[in-house]
């Protein structure tokens, strides 16, 4: 059954930021991106255990603070080597300045 779980504020977040979420055992990553749209993957990088909100934002894809692999959080398809499987997205919704996501 899919939970919707409030994140934060959308001013926790900068445009081209990331943020690390924990709920319930998961670790997420939360998006701000160049669009002002918010977006969720899963925290950990698909490649090693590095957790990608202390990567880089740049627009729409991540950089992995471990290898530099990236990936577009939009889809989370891998964008840069050596990363190969694609990262698991999650549904956002914007409600009177909080940010949720759908898990
Ligand atoms: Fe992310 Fe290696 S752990 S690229």
């Amino acid at each position: 059954m899919t939970q919707r779980v409030r994140v934060c504020s959308t001013k926790d977040v900068e445009e081209e930021d990331v943020y690390r979420f924990d709920h319930a055992d998961r670790t997420f990553a939360i998006y701000h991106g160049p669009d002002g749209s918010f977006y969720a993957t899963d925290g950990y990088c698909t490649h090693e255990k590095a957790h990608l909100a202390e990567g880089i934002v740049d627009e729409f894809e991540i950089e992995c603070p471990l290898h530099f692999g990236a990936f577009d959080y939009r889809t989370g398809d891998p964008t840069v080597a050596p990363v190969c499987i694609a990262l698991k997205t999650y549904p956002v919704e914007v409600a009177d300045s909080d940010v949720f996501i759908l898990i």
